[in-house]
C-alpha cells in the first residue's frame, strides 16, 4: 500500500570544518581500532567476525533501531534490528497501551554480508489516525499516530533533514570554539526529538550515518587496513547511527531517500583503496536496500523512488544516485559523477523517470493540491559549479516544472540555500514567492555531516535567494491550507528560524 498524511521532517546537511571525530594518520587510527574491537568482543586473533550472518552480540536480541514509515493513510511499516534472525517478526499493537490485542506477524528477517543485525519488517494494517500503541517481541510500549488521508486539509508541519550522520563519538562532535554546535546546544538528532510535537513526520532524502567515510577520510589513504578493520569501523559507525535515529523515527514515519553515501563502503575509494576493501554486502545499496521498507508495490527499487500523501500534500521521492535515462548517469554508477561502480536498480534503463511522470500526472491537486519532490543532489545550490548535479537539469527540471511542483528538497552540499521559483536551465521565473509558475528548491545538507559544514561560493547565482553555511539545521514545512506554504530553516541548536518564507499559490 502507499502512505499518507502528517507532518514531515527531512534534515539536510552538509559539512566541512567541523569537529572532526576521528584525527587522521595510522598511529590514531590503530588506536581506535583496537579500543572497537576490545568493546566489540574481537576472537583470539583480535578480529570481530561480522561475519556474514555471525553471532555478533548474543544475548542482546531484544528489538533496537526502530523505523516507521507510513503506508496510506491507515497502516504503518514497522522495521526493526535483532541480533539473530526471527522465524516470524511480530507486532502487537492496539488503541489502548495496556491492551494490544492486534497481532501483525512478517516472514522478512533478513541480513547481508557483514551486518551484526537482522533487519525486521512488519507492516500494520487497519490502524487508526488516533494514537495507536505498539509493542515489538517483550520491548517497551512506543505509539504512533498514522499519516492525515489525502485529502484532508488539516494544517499540518513535517520535518526534512538530509546529511543527518552519526553524532557523538563516532560522528559529530560539539566544538567548545564552535558556535554552531558546542557541548552546552544540542545536535540535530536531539532537536528532532526535543520537537517531535511540531511535526507529523521526518524525511530525509539521502546521506544516513556516513560510516563509508572512515576508511576514506581517515585513513589518509596509509594506513595497512584489512577488511576486517574497515567492517569493523562501518558498523560500529552506522550501528551508533541507527541507535540514535531511534529516538524520534520510533514514534514518527521516517521517510527516506537514497544518497551517495549509502552507495559502498568506501564511498569510491581514497588512497591505497578501492571499493574491494568492501564486503559485498557493504557494496551497491545492500545495506540501505535491507534497512529500510519504503512504501510501492514490493520490487527492488521501491526504497529509491515511490510516493506518498499526507493530508494536502503529495510527496514524491527520486534518486539521483542510480537509474537515469540515457545518456545520463546517477551519480554512483559507472560513468557518474562520483566514479562508482554501483548498479541500477530499476526493471529498466527509463523506470524512475516513467515512475515520476506517471505519479504526477495523476495527482489530484483538488485532494492534494502540494507537491513536493524530495531528492539527494541538487542543481541548484550555493555551491562551487562542479558540486552540482548537472544531470537534475535534464533529467528532473523539466519534469518537475511540467507537473507544477511546488518545491524540491535536497541536501548533499552541507549548506542552506533557498533559490527562487527557478526554471529552463538557471533561468530565475521571477524573485518573489506570490503565484509562482516554477519550482523552488530548498538546499539542506547542514543536519550533521561528521566533519561540519562547506563553504558556500560566491558570488552567488541570481537565482539564489539565499544562503548560508554558519548552523546546523533542519527545515520544516508548514502547510496552511490549500494557498499558503511556509519553509523554514530551523536552526538545531536552539530551534530559531534561520530563515522563512511563504509561498503563496492557487492550485
Ligand atoms: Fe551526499
Amino acid at each position: 500500500m502507499t502512505s499518507s498524511l502528517f507532518s514531515v521532517a527531512v534534515v539536510l546537511f552538509a559539512g566541512s570544518a567541523a569537529a572532526a571525530p576521528f584525527a587522521g594518520g595510522s598511529a590514531n587510527l590503530e588506536t581506535r581500532g583496537s579500543n572497537w574491537m576490545n568493546q566489540w568482543h574481537p576472537d583470539a586473533k583480535g578480529y570481530v567476525d561480522y561475519g556474514f550472518n555471525s553471532t555478533f552480540g548474543i544475548g542482546w536480541d531484544n528489538a533496537t533501531q526502530i523505523r516507521l514509515a507510513y503506508r496510506g493513510c491507515d497502516g504503518m511499516s514497522v522495521s526493526f534490528s535483532t541480533n539473530n534472525r526471527q522465524d516470524t517478526p511480530q507486532v502487537r499493537y492496539g488503541l489502548n497501551s495496556s491492551n494490544l490485542k492486534y497481532t501483525e506477524t512478517s516472514p522478512v528477517s533478513i541480513t547481508y554480508a557483514s551486518s551484526p543485525k537482522y533487519e525486521n519488517h512488519v507492516v500494520l494494517e487497519g490502524s487508526s489516525p488516533t494514537p495507536n500503541y505498539y509493542q515489538i517481541c517483550d520491548g517497551p510500549v512506543h505509539s504512533f499516530t498514522t499519516a492525515r488521508c489525502a485529502g484532508d486539509m488539516t494544517p499540518y508541519s513535517a520535518a526534512v533533514v538530509v546529511d543527518l550522520g552519526t553524532m557523538g563519538q563516532y560522528g559529530l562532535l560539539p566544538s567548545a570554539s564552535s558556535s554552531a554546535y558546542n557541548s552546552s546546544q544540542m545536535n540535530t538528532i536531539q532537536r528532532l526529538v526535543a520537537q517531535a510535537d511540531d511535526y507529523d513526520f521526518v524525511a530525509q532524502p539521502g546521506d544516513f550515518a556516513y560510516a563509508d567515510y572512515w576508511v576514506k577520510e581517515q585513513s589518509g589513504g596509509t594506513s595497512n587496513l584489512t577488511i576486517q578493520d574497515q567492517m569493523l569501523a562501518y558498523n560500529i559507525i552506522n550501528e551508533a547511527f541507527f541507535d540514535e535515529i531511534s529516538a524520534f523515527s520510533s514514534q514518527k514515519a521516517f521517510m527516506v531517500g537514497v544518497g551517495n553515501h549509502e552507495a559502498n563502503c568506501i564511498n569510491g575509494g581514497s588512497g591505497a583503496y578501492g571499493e574491494d576493501i568492501c564486503v559485498p554486502g557493504l557494496t551497491n545499496f545492500t545495506q540501505y536496500k535491507a534497512r529500510w521498507n519504503m512504501p510501492g508495490d514490493g520490487s527492488a527499487s521501491n526504497n529509491f523512488w515511490y510516493s506518498f500523501d499526507v493530508g494536502m500534500t503529495h510527496y514524491v521521492v527520486f534518486n539521483t544516485e542510480t537509474d537515469l535515462p540515457p545518456p545520463y548517469y546517477g551519480g554512483d554508477v559507472i560513468g557518474g559523477h562520483d566514479g562508482m561502480f554501483e548498479a541500477n536498480v530499476g526493471a529498466y534503463p527509463n523506470a524512475q523517470i516513467d515512475f515520476i511522470v506517471n505519479d504526477l500526472a495523476s495527482v489530484d491537486r483538488k485532494k492534494t493540491p502540494w507537491v513536493v519532490a524530495l531528492g539527494h543532489r541538487p542543481w541548484y545550490s550555493a555551491t562551487a559549479p562542479a558540486n552540482l548535479f548537472t544531470p537534475g537539469i535534464s533529467v528532473f527540471e523539466p519534469v518537475f516544472t511540467k507537473y507544477n511542483v511546488d518545491l524540491v528538497m535536497q541536501g548533499h552540499n552541507h549548506i542552506l540555500t533557498r533559490t527562487f521559483p527557478v526554471w529552463k536551465n538557471g533561468t530565475v521565473q521571477q524573485y518573489n514567492y506570490t503565484e509562482p509558475q516554477a519550482p523552488v528548491y530548498m538546499v539542506n545538507g547542514a543536519a550533521g555531516h561528521w566533519s561540519g559544514l562547506d563553504p558556500v561560493y560566491t558570488p552567488f547565482p541570481d537565482w539564489v535567494g539565499f544562503a548560508n553555511n554558519t548552523m546546523y539545521s533542519y527545515s520544516k514545512l508548514t502547510f496552511h491550507n490549500s494557498t499558503h506554504l511556509t519553509h523554514a530553516f530551523m536552526n538545531s541548536a536552539n530551534n530559531a528560524v534561520i530563515d522563512e518564507v511563504t509561498i503563496v499559490k492557487t492550485h
